[in-house]
């Protein structure tokens, strides 16, 4: 069976006032009562094709890790725990190694805890594709998304030919982090770019093979990392010092641009990573006047809005196009297509202290 190594370190601060630091994203319930890491570990919780999941997060959150799991009435299995925050390539290192060592021939399926995948049966047929390809080939597996934007903040995937053999795969012409805007208009228009989302699928030890010829720092950091490694039941802590010292580099820059070994399964998943309100909004159901309402909200004469409470009854009268959403502290108005503008308080409240 596949491992699940689920990435559960993001500080999204996006969604402020729902997402804290102490409460990102990932804990959240955005539409219906599961929050987005219970989704993400239910959808690989067929135990006829997955192991259980191989968690990895920061310290401060195993508790709500655990709790959460539990609570849908799964095994929340192993919980590797960073000592501190290295961005995603340490992290990986850390469970290929660690799924390594349990199975040589481990296949891992690298999942972000706070996406949104709407057609769960075209996601387990992708990772089907994508797990005959990566053990066919010793390759490294993306899943392509359709884009319909000049997105800055994703990866783009040069699409090549189809794999011999695998009419559900392409080979990857090229690998691009976050291009900047002029690159990504061109992608846009050139038809032949599709959004990475985030996912990943390979053999550990191919990926750790990779890893020492495109991020040999990574690799040495996580090794020591795992070699020093105490475990407190099912927490596994990484040896602090020895984490410290990886590189702060994502997987996407430190192997993905790099390797000649990827492929990719172009894939209509449903996806979203929920990176602003208005892709909250146009995921929600919303009513005949366009309005998105979560909780205890009313609205009247109103257009286009987003209007959610995890608190006060709120409510807005005459208004169209804006995002409102209240929480037991903290409350935001913001116009709903401007992505900047939650950005633009967080930073002011950081700059408080
Ligand atoms: N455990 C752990 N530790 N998880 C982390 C860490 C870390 O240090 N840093 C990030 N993560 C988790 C986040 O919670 C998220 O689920 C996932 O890893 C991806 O990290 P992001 O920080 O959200 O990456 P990104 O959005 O900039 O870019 C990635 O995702 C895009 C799609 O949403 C890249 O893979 C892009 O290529 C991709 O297009
Ligand atoms: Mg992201």
């Amino acid at each position: 069976p596949v491992v699940p190594v689920i990435l559960c370190g993001g500080a999204g601060t996006r969604l402020w006032p729902l997402s804290r630091r102490q409460h990102p994203k990932q804990f959240l319930a955005l539409a219906g009562k599961t929050t987005l890491l219970q989704e993400t570990v239910g959808r690989v919780g067929d135990a006829a094709r997955f192991a259980p999941p191989l968690i990895v997060t920061g310290e401060d959150h195993r508790f709500t890790v655990v709790g959460q799991l539990l609570d849908q009435g799964r095994e929340p299995g192993r919980v590797i725990l960073e000592p501190v925050a290295r961005n995603t390539a340490p992290a990986v290192a850390a469970a290929a190694l660690v799924a390594e060592a349990d199975d040589p021939e481990a296949v891992l399926l690298v999942l972000p805890s706070d996406h949104v995948v709407g057609d769960t049966k075209a996601f387990l047929a992708a990772v089907e594709a994508a797990r005959a390809a990566a053990v066919a080939e010793h390759a490294l597996l993306t899943f392509a998304m359709l884009p319909d934007r000049p997105e800055t903040g994703y990866g783009y995937i040069h699409l090549g030919p189809e794999l011999p053999g695998h009419p559900a795969v392409r080979r990857v012409a090229a690998f691009v982090e976050k291009p900047d805007r002029a690159r990504a208009e061109r992608f846009l228009a050139a038809g032949d770019h599709a959004w990475n989302s985030g996912m990943f699928l390979f053999r550990a030890a191919d990926l750790l093979a990779e890893m020492a010829r495109h991020a040999p720092q990574v690799l040495a950091a996580a090794r020591a990392a795992v070699a020093g490694q105490t475990l407190d039941g099912r927490f596994l802590r990484l040896d602090p010092q020895a984490f410290a010292a990886a590189p702060s580099i994502s997987l996407d820059y430190a192997v993905m641009e790099p390797t000649d070994r990827a492929l990719t399964v172009p894939a209509a998943l449903g996806w979203s990573d929920v990176g602003a309100f208005s892709e909250l909004w146009s995921l929600a159901g919303r009513d005949p006047e366009g309005n998105a309402l979560l909780g205890d909200v009313v609205a009247l004469d109103s257009r286009d809005c987003l209007v959610r409470s995890d608190g006060p009854l709120t409510a807005v009268v005459g208004v169209s196009d804006l995002v409102v959403v209240s929480t037991d502290d903290a409350v935001l108005v913001a116009p709903r297509g401007d992505a900047q503008a939650v950005r633009r308080v967080v930073e002011r409240l950081s700059a408080e202290g």
